[in-house]
């Protein structure tokens, strides 16, 4: 190829935006929602009012709390010709293809109704998505599954209703496990928001053009698919899977420094933090309650993430690199206590990240200053030349 033209670093400012709403500090591995440490929000608060708090700025008072609450236990039916759609989809589709494809198509049901300058209907918007996207991960697991699909009931709170709905059956009564549904609410706060992310960029570009926002939001879920981003919490299972015991580690760390080979520490390392990811530690020390709950102390798979985690971690490469486990490498070891299946792994974290894209989205479009995404590029091609007939070419 020919010249190579300068690299303009200015051109950066194109592709970064402000926001208040997240704060990422890579180097020291801390993470703050609205100013809140997500180390505190996991302890002492729940998803829902998470939810509030990244929509709202500020965490509600108790009657603000109650009315969200209410506002989006109306909105988590979805509507019946929605269903149909499901059965367009093979049985064995991928859950999140089949998130990404009913997500997309609310934009038809809701086109005419959402004038995205409206402040009401942006918050309108964000309360359908953050109530539907359950309804919606659930129905898709039943799909996979061939049952009946189970509606939302309005005397649950978020995490009961969502595991009701993917395990309850018509033919028996099914008691949400509070530890189970706790479990969830603490790994939903963890995975709310985080900054300019891949699929949190990505919503904020498709909504920078004005485009619907039910629309812009399928796009983070297919961004979010992605093994090197939302779906590595899908990997990482199927990596210690692969790995099969502790013996084998040293092969596959191998593996992992390998340039020639393609296999990567699925859950280890990231574009930010160059320290611990701080809601993997949270995750970590989650793990050894819910597994003594479930009698499952001697999890393997759990017993694997942590003699991985102890050997990278005294390895040179990834020390150097500052490669540290991140927020998908342990919390498929919760999931699948809580008897989630493996391809359903990325669908939770789509609908714990739906609050973070739609606070974005509603930042970005009550921004009087938004324009179009328009990121630029440091070219690389030919410099101008001339047309050659076909008969004329080499
Ligand atoms: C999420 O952005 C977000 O905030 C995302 C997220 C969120 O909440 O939205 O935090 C969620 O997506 C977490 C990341 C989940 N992905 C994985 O766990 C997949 C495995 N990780 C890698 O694919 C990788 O670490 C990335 C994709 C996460 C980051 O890729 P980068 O930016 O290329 O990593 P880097 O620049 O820090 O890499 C530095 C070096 C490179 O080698 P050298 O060129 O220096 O020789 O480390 C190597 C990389 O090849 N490297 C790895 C590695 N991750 C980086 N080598 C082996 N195994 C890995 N996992």
């Amino acid at each position: 190829k020919q010249g190579v033209f300068t690299y303009d670093p200015a051109f950066t400012a194109t592709c970064s935006c402000d926001s208040d709403i997240t704060f990422i500090d890579g180097e020291a591995g801390k993470l703050m929602y609205r100013g809140y440490s997500v180390e505190q929000l996991a302890e002492h608060s729940s998803y829902l009012e998470v939810c509030y708090l990244l929509l709202n700025g500020e965490l509600p008072s108790a009657d603000e709390m109650e009315a969200f609450r209410d506002a989006i236990t109306h909105h988590t039916m979805i509507n019946q010709s929605l269903v149909k759609f499901y059965d367009g989809f093979h049985y064995d589709a991928h859950p999140m293809a089949i998130m990404t494809g009913i997500t997309g198509s609310l934009s038809a049901f809701y086109h005419d109704t959402t004038d995205v300058r409206d402040p009401e209907h942006r918050k309108i918007f964000a309360h359908r998505m953050i109530a539907k996207m359950p309804t919606i991960a659930a129905a898709a697991f039943k799909h996979s599954v061939g049952q009946p699909k189970i509606g939302p009931k309005n005397d649950l709170d978020y995490t009961s209703n969502l595991l009701r709905m993917m395990f309850a059956v018509p033919a028996e009564e099914y008691e949400v496990d509070p530890v189970a549904a706790k479990a969830l609410d603490v790994l939903f706060m963890l995975h709310a928001d985080h900054e300019q992310n891949a699929s949190t960029s990505t919503v904020r570009m498709a909504g920078s053009t004005g485009a619907n926002p039910y629309a812009a939001l399928s796009t983070g879920i297919a961004a979010l698919w992605g093994p090197a981003h939302g779906g590595a919490n899908e990997a990482v299972l199927n990596m210690l899977a692969e790995i099969g015991d502790a013996s084998q580690v040293p092969k596959y760390l191998e593996k992992a420094k390998d340039k020639n080979d393609p296999f990567k520490l699925m859950g280890f390392g990231h574009r930010v933090y160059k320290n611990f990811d701080p809601r993997a530690k949270v995750i970590r020390g989650y793990c050894h309650q819910v597994l003594e709950h479930y009698n499952m102390q001697n999890n393997k798979l759990f017993e694997l993430a942590l003699e991985l985690e102890r050997v990278a971690l005294e390895d040179e490469y990834f020390v150097e690199r500052k490669l540290y486990p991140n927020v998908d490498f342990y919390s498929g070891i919760i999931y699948q206590a809580l008897g989630i299946p493996v391809n359903m792994f990325t669908p939770m974290f789509a609908i714990a990240r739906t609050v973070g894209w739609a606070a974005h989205w509603c930042e970005m479009m009550a921004d009087p200053k938004m324009r179009i995404a328009r990121p630029r590029q440091v070219y690389t091609g030919y410099d101008l030349r001339d047309y050659v007939d076909i008969d004329k070419r080499g």
